[in-house]
């Protein structure tokens, strides 16, 4: 048993043991080979099976990490968290409620529904949600745009970040299925007709190069109300965390989402390569590494760490 994990902004953190905790946890799951790794975009389907990391950043920036924490990975849908809160950040949230509901879908990530009545995409967490809030970034062209992109990640990250060129052209060239519910959201309304800029732009997020200790930055960030904890940078406005942190909540494990938040409690997001993050408000952001996937598109290691870091801590919501 190592020492509880305090409620409150300044976390009781005993470094050595939890260090320690995490580097057991990391021995527990190194050996368990279940899943698969994306193979849909032909580029995702050349990582290594074998990479693992954890980490963990507190609110006031004590760093945990184990295994591959420096290995690079693309960002994938995790990027769908921080965009929104760009767009809500641009637009407000009544506007941009008018584009992108906050329903759970109960379906996967890639589903091409939309709501019956309203004609928005469900969530912005699932694709088609996420490249309607995508459209929503501003600037006065493509360029402009992916570089303020790019600038919002930096501030959670703390260093400057690139698109992987290879993946994103492998994303351009499959992403069919993308392209088609861009069209059906232009046919109601939900994006304008820069269709072929705003995938792009969404595929470029997808293909951002992140490491896991970036994203646990990324998501201590959160849940230091959108202050990074090493960089002391505003990344976010505050008032817009509580509803970044909903929709994660709700949506953020696509059709796992409501098994998650029964079983791990906490606002999460995953990414088809691989990456889960956590937040414990007021507490610590959690990443995890690991690109073997179940049927969901959910690291399958990922969950089990998310799920044994909450048991032990006591962090369930409720
Ligand atoms: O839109 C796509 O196909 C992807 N690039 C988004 C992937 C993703 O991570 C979805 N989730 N698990």
């Amino acid at each position: 048993m190592v020492d509880e994990i305090k409620c409150d902004r300044t976390p009781q953190f005993h470094s050595h043991s939890f260090q320690e905790y995490l580097e057991d946890l990391y021995l527990k799951y190194k050996h368990l080979h279940e899943g698969a790794v994306a193979s849909y975009i032909p580029e995702l389907a050349k990582v290594d099976p074998d990479l693992f990391s954890i980490c963990v950043i507190t609110v006031d920036g004590q760093v945990y990490q184990v295994g591959d924490y420096n290995q690079l990975f693309t960002m994938q849908s995790i990027s769908k968290v921080f965009v929104y809160g760009m767009a809500l950040e641009e637009h407000g949230r009544d506007y941009v409620l008018t584009k992108v509901g906050v329903e759970p879908t109960g379906e996967a990530f890639n589903s091409i529904i939309l709501d019956e009545r309203s004609k928005r995409p469900y969530n912005p967490m699932i694709n088609a949600g996420a490249i309607a809030t995508t459209s929503l970034i501003e600037g006065s062209g493509p360029t402009e745009r992916l570089n303020r992109m790019l600038d919002m990640f930096q501030r959670y990250i703390g260093h400057e970040i690139f698109v992987d060129i290879s993946v994103f052209m492998s994303e351009r060239t499959t992403g069919h299925r993308n392209r088609g519910m861009a069209h059906l959201m232009l046919n109601f309304g939900m994006i304008d007709e820069r269709i072929d800029e705003a995938l792009d732009l969404y595929f470029q997020q997808c293909s951002v190069m992140v490491n896991c200790l970036d994203l646990a930055l990324m998501a201590a960030t959160l849940a230091n109300n959108g202050v990074n904890p090493i960089t002391g940078e505003h990344a976010v406005d505050a008032r817009y965390v509580r509803d970044i942190l909903s929709v994660m909540y709700t949506c953020g494990m696509y059709n796992f989402a409501g098994e998650w938040v029964y079983k791990v409690g906490l606002p999460a997001k995953s990414g088809v390569s691989g990456g889960i993050i956590v937040i414990v408000p007021n507490q610590i952001g959690i990443a995890v590494f690991s690109p073997l996937l179940d049927a969901n598109g959910n690291s399958i290691r990922g969950i089990k760490v998310c799920e044994d870091i909450s048991q032990e801590f006591g962090l369930h919501l409720f």
